[in-house]
């Protein structure tokens, strides 16, 4: 029988904060909670990396899971900042209603987030580094069944990982390609963070990689017209005018969090008018600045997309317009204490 090679925890004392990028790193502890006969066990920690399954579980099998992505900050007075976890756990809870599992309750999952923060509190980066610990809350179908219907048991686990940059760091612009791959369909699973979507856009996003580009955009899937989705992030534009604040309205696409937040602070802190409807990739001249939006993308300035064999550049393509600078600095300053936050958007880690 072959070993697994099971990775070792990293000493944090090694780590280089400044230049974390966005892979994974084992850190001691994470969260594990078991749904069996109708209802939640009392959830643990554990140094155990692994999950030990059925091998025929419906996750593996028919996709029968879903996930989440947050953060913790460490701020300027050593505390440290959760960023709106309600929101995850309502969505992990509308993924599972779409999966036929159960949902994990909203404050069950903000407390498994809130211990596998304080138990791997030595892993998140340090103030000032612009690192944060990303933590990933998944839900599972597990047990004995091979039918094609709802698993018998479930797990639900939530893990930390040190992170930087998902894409290039702070305000350097990238460059995007228009797929002609879908990634949901127009009434299938868009909007739930479910891994068959993320299992569609592998190849799309390998392709990109290799022309070089730092992702790909994925137009509406009933008429490959419309702007839907950048990669593992949501789409934001800035009219001609500077006045407003556009991102595109889609069932298929995932309600990002961050996005909402933008929608909000656009409106609240810079006083721009705010529009979720259509982004047409023909139309894209009406918009001065573009970006990606996401809770591992943060903030990422859109410098170009290239459709078809038409390149549209935004400004110089080479620096963030103002607005998406003013927007990062109101976004990443409430979720590093800078800024004072909007109610309820900042849960501290006790
Ligand atoms: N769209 C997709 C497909 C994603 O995977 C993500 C990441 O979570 C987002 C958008 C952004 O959502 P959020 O801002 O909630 O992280
Ligand atoms: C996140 O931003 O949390 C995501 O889930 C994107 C990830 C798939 C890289």
């Amino acid at each position: 029988m072959t070993a697994t090679i099971i990775p070792a925890v990293p000493d944090p004392t090694t780590l280089d904060w400044n230049n974390l990028g966005f892979q994974y790193l084992k850190t001691p502890l994470r969260y594990r909670a078991h749904w069996r006969n109708g209802a939640w066990q009392a959830g643990e920690l554990t140094p155990d990396a692994q999950v030990h399954i059925s091998e025929s579980s419906t996750a593996l099998h028919y996709g029968q899971q879903c996930f989440e992505g947050l953060k913790a900050y460490r701020c300027a007075d050593g505390s440290i900042n959760l960023f709106r976890p309600d929101q995850n756990a309502q969505r992990m809870a509308r993924s599972a209603a779409r999966l036929l599992m159960p949902a994990v309750p909203a404050e069950m999952f903000i407390d498994a987030c809130q211990q596998v923060v304080r138990a791997n509190q030595a892993y998140l980066p340090p103030y000032g580094t612009g690192g944060s610990l990303y933590l990933r809350p998944f839900l599972i179908g597990v047990g004995d069944t091979i039918a094609v219907t709802s698993a018998p048991e479930f797990i639900f686990g939530v893990f930390a990982l040190p992170v930087g940059a998902y894409f290039k760091g702070g305000l350097t612009p990238s460059h995007f390609v228009v797929s002609d791959y879908d990634r949901a369909a127009p009434n299938g699973t868009g909007a739930a963070k479910t891994g068959g979507n993320y299992a569609a856009s592998l190849l799309p996003h390998q392709q990109a990689a290799e022309r070089h580009f730092a992702d790909c955009i994925y137009l509406d899937p009933a008429t490959h017209t419309k702007i839907e989705e950048v990669g593992a992030a949501n789409f934001f534009a800035i009219t001609q005018d500077g006045k407003k604040f556009v991102t595109p309205k889609s069932s298929s696409i995932l309600a990002s969090i961050t996005k909402y937040s933008l929608l909000t602070l656009a409106r609240e802190r810079l006083g721009l008018d705010t529009e979720e409807g259509d982004v047409y990739i023909d139309r894209l001249s009406d918009y001065s600045e573009a970006g990606a939006c996401g809770t591992a993308a943060v903030i990422a300035p859109i410098g170009s997309i290239l459709y078809g064999d038409t390149l549209h550049t935004f400004g110089t393509g080479t620096e963030a317009g103002p607005i998406t600078g003013q927007l990062y600095n109101e976004l990443v300053g409430i979720q590093y204490g800078e800024k004072p936050a909007p109610a309820d958007w900042i849960v501290k880690v006790q």
